[in-house]
């Protein structure tokens, strides 16, 4: 079946692995009979901070309240047009794919500034006026699929289980937890390409089949099985039951277990 897919994606020269990577992504979509939109931010020269100028008609022209200005703008249609047109794709797509290098363990700053200023309070979060009513699992955003598309420098041993950067999918938890199934969405395992700094003709194409392969599942693979909020592990809407994920603190007890038994670190390497 026809879907649409909004690729965001964040680098500004167009040789660039992530570049060849959005093209792959295009092309591959596309000839699946799927509808493609795209956000090349720095083509866009998109604005990447957050400030006063993304509310033009202040409630409160004496102290700039983010979330309370945030509200105001979305609720009353006063965003500024950027914004607005990104949330329009955003509402329009059934699955989000960010594509981008990894860069200090995040994303570009571009890119978290589309995050900072698309995900508006009354859509990502705040849903329905509600607080955190809607959140992890429920909110503006539910129903569609996210999957980032990460460029990394370092090699594959780096972000192994013991590996001295820590594993991938666990450093990337603010984005994939934190961002996207916070307001909803599911998300996919990451998909990495290591050692992307140097990288052969060859390495690119194995990464860009790779990567094709990858997406033939974007609508079929299992997302990861972050816990929802409103799902019932958590029955004051803050900490997890005594009895759900015994013993276990921090990110990891936020993730149920898959079919097969594995928890977070879903794409990391076994035996490096
Ligand atoms: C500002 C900056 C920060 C970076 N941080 C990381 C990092 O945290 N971990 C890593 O493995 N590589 C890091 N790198 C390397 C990039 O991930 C790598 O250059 C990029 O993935 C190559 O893909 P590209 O051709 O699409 O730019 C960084 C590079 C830059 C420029």
């Amino acid at each position: 079946m026809k879907k649409n897919v909004l690729i965001v994606h964040a680098h500004p020269e167009p040789t660039s692995l992530t570049r060849q990577l959005v093209e792959t992504t295009k092309q591959t979509l596309e000839a699946q009979g799927h509808g493609v939109m795209s956000s090349d931010l720095y083509g866009m020269h998109w604005k990447a901070v957050f400030d006063e100028r993304d509310f033009p008609a202040r409630v409160d022209p004496g102290r700039l309240s983010f979330i309370e200005e945030s509200g105001h703008a979305y609720s009353t249609g006063q965003q500024t047009a950027d914004v607005a047109s990104e949330q329009e794709k955003l509402l329009a797509a059934d699955a989000l794919i960010l594509q981008f290098p990894l860069w200090w363990f995040g994303m570009p700053a571009i890119l978290k500034g589309w995050v900072d200023r698309v995900f508006a309070y009354g859509l990502a979060y705040g849903y329905k006026g509600e607080g955190n009513r809607y959140r992890y699992g429920d909110g503006g955003l539910k129903g569609k699929r996210a999957l980032l598309s990460v460029m990394v420098g370092g090699p594959e041993k780096d972000y192994a289980p013991r590996g001295i950067n820590g594993p991938l999918e666990e450093l990337l938890f603010p984005i994939t937890h934190g961002t996207l199934f916070f307001p909803g969405m599911e998300v996919l395992p990451t998909h990495a390409v290591y050692g992307s700094a140097r990288m052969t003709a060859a390495g690119v194409e194995e990464a860009k089949a790779g990567w094709q392969a990858r997406l033939e599942g974007l609508f079929a693979d299992a997302p990861i099985p972050f816990r929802r909020q409103n799902g019932g592990d958590y029955p004051d809407g803050h900490g997890l039951a005594a009895h759900v994920a015994r013993g276990q603190t921090g990110l990891r007890a936020h993730v149920g277990e898959t079919a097969a038994g594995e928890i977070l670190a879903l794409n990391a390497p076994r035996d490096l």
